[in-house]
């Protein structure tokens, strides 16, 4: 019997039109483009604007996704949308591009797993096109973040931006994804979160109390650490050794993170997806906006072999190595 694999088809991505570069940030916080630049190598980032939210960012990529894959919304089995910043408590913002799409009537769900939202959506994806079950998935990354940035909080108010990406999953012999890996770890809750919700309540204060609160320095340790681990296990449960990745497509929180996962699969940065100087941390948004652009720019090529890693709040951390 032939091997079924899940197989990307086809990718898209949307980024709000506003650009606040970290020249427009020094004027209400006390911050320099130099201190960003060295810290993080962000140098801008987009801001949805009034009229967009992450489902609407959402499903612009995915219109874009499934018209390079030539495939109409109706025959999608199943949309999948990673998000930590959703439209509304309910419906699910997978439900909402769903109705948009007029993909009315698959199953459509959202995971939360903060920035490796993406990388959860296609790993869920994969098991599903992998088991038999569905045969066409459409998973998205898709994140408001700024919405629940407290501009006053410099630690904070510089590292992230709004964006989305989707791609198209189809079964095939070919590969194809050869590994897909999840992993979460809810003991490190006090070093990135936002602290109020429905259930638990909100604030009196400014947005509610809804802001990103986040131990830098203690994050950056951990996320280096564990990724080194990750893209170990991803390499082993694919079969396969550091030299046949062709690319490595991080996410997008920290130039100074992604050089070290680079070290680490001993790849020089001219074989790394690099987007945080111009896009920022968008969070379940920056893997698919980084693949989505390495497609369109024509370095990453069919029959390349490509690792997606991510690690964010939770903590959570997910990668996956495929062919593309
Ligand atoms: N502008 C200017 N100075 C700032 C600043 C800003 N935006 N933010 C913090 N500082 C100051 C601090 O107050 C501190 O000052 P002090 O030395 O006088 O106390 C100094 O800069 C160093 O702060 P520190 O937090 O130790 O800096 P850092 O080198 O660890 O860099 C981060 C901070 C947030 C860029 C870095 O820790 C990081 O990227 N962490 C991981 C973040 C991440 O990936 N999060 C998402 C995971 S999905």
């Amino acid at each position: 019997m032939t091997e079924r694999y899940a197989r990307i088809v086809a990718t898209g991505s949307a980024l709000p039109e506003k650009v606040v570069t970290n020249e427009d940030l020094t004027k209400f916080v006390d911050t320099s483009d130099e201190w960003i630049r060295t810290r993080t190598g962000i140098g801008e980032r987009r801001i949805a604007g009034p009229g967009e939210t992450t489902a609407s960012l959402g499903h612009r990529a995915a219109q874009q996704a499934l018209q390079d894959a030539g495939i109409k919304a109706g025959e999608l089995d199943l949309i999948v949308v990673g998000t930590t910043t959703p439209d509304l408590v309910f419906p699910s913002t997978a439900a909402l591009i769903q109705h948009r799409l007029g993909a009315n009537g698959c199953a459509a769900f959202d995971v939360n797993a903060a920035c490796s939202g993406f990388m959860y959506a296609l790993g869920v994806a994969h098991q599903f096109i992998r088991g038999g079950q569905y045969r066409r998935v459409l998973a998205i990354g898709a994140e408001t973040l700024t919405r629940i940035v407290s501009w006053q909080e410099r630690e904070t108010a510089v590292l992230f931006g709004d964006g989305a990406g989707a791609v198209v999953l189809e079964a095939s012999d070919e590969p194809g994804i050869y590994a897909s890996l999840m992993h979460a770890d809810g003991g490190y809750q006090e070093l990135l979160t936002c602290p109020v919700g429905i259930s638990s309540g909100f604030t009196d204060g400014p947005n509610h109390g809804l802001r990103v609160q986040m131990a830098g320095r203690e994050v950056f340790k951990v996320a280096v650490k564990t990724l080194d681990a990750l893209v170990g296990e991803t390499l082993k449960a694919a079969g396969m050794v550091e030299s046949q990745v062709d690319w490595l497509i991080p996410h997008q929180a920290n130039l100074r993170i992604i050089e070290a996962t680079a070290k680490r699969l001993n790849m020089s940065m001219d074989r790394v997806i690099v987007t945080v100087d111009r896009h920022a941390n968008t969070s379940a948004g920056s893997v698919p906006l980084a693949l989505d652009e390495a497609v369109r720019s024509g370095r990453v090529q069919r029959g390349q072999n490509l690792l997606l890693e991510a690690f964010g709040g939770g903590f959570t951390w997910a990668s996956a190595l495929l062919r593309y």
